[in-house]
């Protein structure tokens, strides 16, 4: 091959100190979508980024929305070449239980080659290894090998409703590529390159259950009078059976696509130690749906979880009182073909039928996100896995994921373009939880495996 990326491998090199510090000060920006407390500073990452892009030498524009603001970036010089759209995410999610973190959440700190900060992989670290790339072949080229479309959003983990309306109105007008070139998701293992082909889908759901018009004496009238906490431990344990771990709405599985032969094939080939994976999580022993296994479960077969319960005396000590209502959140995993507005309903109507008589259900949809599976083959595929080869120097594995990446099937929809998910992240980085980390490794490797799959794509046609 003529073109190797020496130059920007070496470049690359010699300013991986700047890059680190670059990303530090973009994740010590508390950019927290769903909390409007921080308003603020979600609208500072943003324009931190921006600033970024255009000082790199790309066309740049704060997007506005309902919402938080999407950050545009482009640099289309490369006559005939291909068009690439990148995108990332710049908010976090929230750093509660904050008293578990080693260090304070938005300060990030190296321990052990691992940059800890919230954020750090998910996704500024990820995102931020494509803005160092692009920047990197501009200092040392002048140019890029291919046409580069960026946009980054702002509220990815609290709905993304703003990118969502934007896509489709767009309709492929200004965000027109040949591929589309997602970091938000994780390698299958330390040192194996992946590429993701499938997310799952998501309905949140939130259950209130009411009945007295106040909290009253748990003995004046316990056992008289229709309890909400009570009822609501019904509902949520009619939602699956605890022994097949089957999900018990009606018709939640009419949409299923059953997983085929040779994807339980794949699966069943990549390596995974069930024993590590229960020691790693503190758990003593694998759980879930019959008939599958551990990778299954979570890859491809549909889930339901409370996340959160809520309602009574949650104090020290006794309170006497049967509480005037109860809550929870749920949330269930979707995959294809399954829709979420369809699941809603279905949930909606089965709490209905399986809630007990005496207190009143009401049932709401928090936000949705559609099941997807890419079409990981082609030229661009092909390329992204050449790509991830040359500089992991180990050859690249298809996977799953079980998280949800809510824009994705609209881009892949809409736009007509290949999506391909190179995650950088690992499988232990602590996404969501206390000490979220990125491996310095995982960063340099991420932004070389960008700088590396430009190239990779100048070639194709
Ligand atoms: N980056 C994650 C999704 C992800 C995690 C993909 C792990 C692959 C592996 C993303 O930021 C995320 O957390 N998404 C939310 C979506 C929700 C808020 C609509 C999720 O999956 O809970
Ligand atoms: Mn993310
Ligand atoms: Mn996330």
């Amino acid at each position: 091959m003529s073109n190797d990326s020496k130059d920007i491998l070496a470049r690359i090199d010699s300013d991986k100190e700047r890059y680190l510090e670059e990303l530090k000060e973009l994740l010590r920006i508390p950019s927290i979508s769903t909390d409007p407390a921080y308003r603020d500073k979600v609208l500072e990452a943003a324009n931190w980024l921006e600033t970024r892009l255009s000082a790199a030498g790309l066309t740049t524009e704060t997007i506005e929305t309902e919402g938080y603001p999407l950050v545009y970036a482009e640099w289309t010089k490369a006559e005939g070449k291909p068009t690439v759209l990148i995108y990332g995410h710049y908010d976090v999610q929230p750093v509660d239980p904050v008293d578990l973190w080693r260090h304070p959440p938005f300060e990030p700190t190296v321990e052990d080659g691992k940059l800890v900060c919230r954020g750090a992989t998910d996704d500024k670290g990820q995102s931020f290894a494509h803005v160092a790339a692009v920047s990197a072949i501009l200092e040392e080229r002048g140019e890029l090998p291919v046409n580069v479309k960026m946009i980054l959003e702002g509220e990815e983990e609290s709905g993304g409703e703003a990118i969502e309306a934007f896509v489709s109105a767009d309709g492929g007008e200004r965000l027109g590529c040949d591929c589309v070139l997602v970091s938000d998701g994780s390698m299958y293992a330390p040192g194996q390159p992946s590429l993701l082909y499938g997310l799952k889908g998501l309905a949140y759901m939130e259950i209130k259950v009411t009945g007295p018009n106040r909290d009253l004496h748990s003995g004046s009238f316990g056992g008289a009078v229709a309890n909400p906490a009570n009822a609501l431990c019904h509902i949520i344990d009619r939602l699956r059976d605890s022994d097949s771990g089957k999900i018990l709405i009606d018709g939640f599985y009419d949409d299923v696509v059953p997983l085929a032969d040779w994807e339980r094939e794949a699966f069943a080939k990549l390596p995974f130690d069930q024993g590590a994976y229960n020691e790693d999580l503190g758990v003593k022993q694998e759980f879930g749906e019959e008939g599958y296994t551990t990778l299954e479960r979570v890859w491809a077969r549909p889930t339901c979880d409370v996340n959160g319960i809520f309602g009574g005396y949650e104090g020290k000590g006794a309170k006497t009182v049967l509480p005037a209502w109860a809550g929870a959140k749920v949330s269930m995993r979707l995959v294809p073909d399954q829709d979420p507005a369809k699941i809603a309903e279905l949930f909606t109507a089965y709490v209905e039928k399986v809630t007990p008589p005496g207190v009143t259900v009401d049932v709401q949809l928090i936000h949705g996100a559609d099941p997807v599976v890419v079409d990981a083959t082609g030229p661009y595929a092909d390329a992204a896995l050449a790509a991830m080869e040359d500089i992991w120097g180990r050859e690249a594995v298809r996977v799953r994921e079980g998280g949800s990446i809510p824009i994705v099937s609209t881009f892949a929809t809409v736009l007509e373009a290949p999506v391909l998910l190179v995650g950088f992240g690992l499988p232990d980085d602590r996404l969501h939880s206390p000490n979220e980390k990125f491996d310095l490794e995982n960063f340099y490797n991420g932004i070389r495996t960008s700088a590396r799959l430009l190239d990779r794509f100048a070639e194709i046609r």
